[in-house]
């Protein structure tokens, strides 16, 4: 059974996307240990409470220093034992120590093709309006392991989202999270859990064979 753990700063929908999934059956061997915020008025803990997760909230703020954060935050995510952690729109910067103790098993998910609008400044609907103001006609979301980099790590899955006439950033960010979000997600943690990811010289083979 996988041990997840899953860091978020703002409304969740990925993350009920994921608690979703586990309910019925489209991810398989895994578990939600804890959700963990930075910011205490985000919506995921009372999504995380209302399913009986265990929820915390640690934030820089908190501390006096980035490196007392970084320590405790690496400590409260360890507490957990996780196996995988999910980065489900979390806005903290994740500390290096952690990057390196937990590699390859650390995902996040990006609105945009990477690597197109991605790095950083790339966040939330900035990039959204990154892809508006030039104009692309397909943008989408992609699920990637992370690495020291920003957006840089070895690429899980990819789902492609058409870009409409009339578009604002508010529109496309939805259509992009019911279109590819909330499905790449969980699919990519299942593929996880089920053991189909594997990691070679810095991208991911999938054994869809197995899927
Ligand atoms: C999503 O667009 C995700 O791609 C980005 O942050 C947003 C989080 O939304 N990293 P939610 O909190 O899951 O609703």
């Amino acid at each position: 059974m996988l041990k997840i753990v899953v860091c978020v700063s703002g409304g969740g929908t990925n993350l009920q996307a994921v608690i979703d999934a586990i309910a019925r059956g489209s991810i398989t061997n895994a578990r939600i240990e804890a959700v963990i915020s930075n910011n205490p008025g985000a919506y995921a803990l009372k999504r995380a409470e209302e399913h009986g997760i265990a929820n915390v909230c640690i934030s820089p703020k908190q501390f006096e220093t980035r490196g007392l954060f970084n320590q405790a935050f690496l400590e409260k995510v360890s507490s957990y034992q996780p196996d995988l952690i999910v980065l489900a729109g979390f806005l903290v910067v994740i500390p290096e120590i952690m990057i390196r103790e937990y590699q390859n098993r650390i995902i996040n998910i990006h609105p945009s093709l990477i690597p197109s609008f991605c790095g950083t400044g790339y966040y939330g609907l900035k990039v959204h309006e990154g892809v508006l103001k030039r104009g692309v006609k397909v943008t989408g979301a992609t699920v990637h392991f992370v690495d020291e980099g920003t957006d840089t790590g070895p690429i899980i899955l990819q789902k492609p989202v058409l870009v409409e006439e009339g578009d604002t950033p508010e529109l496309l960010q939805r259509r992009v999270m019911e279109q590819a979000e909330w499905s790449i997600l969980p699919q990519a943690i299942d593929l996880i859990a089920n053991g189909k990811v594997t990691v070679t010289e810095g991208r991911t083979v999938i054994d869809w064979k197995k899927a």
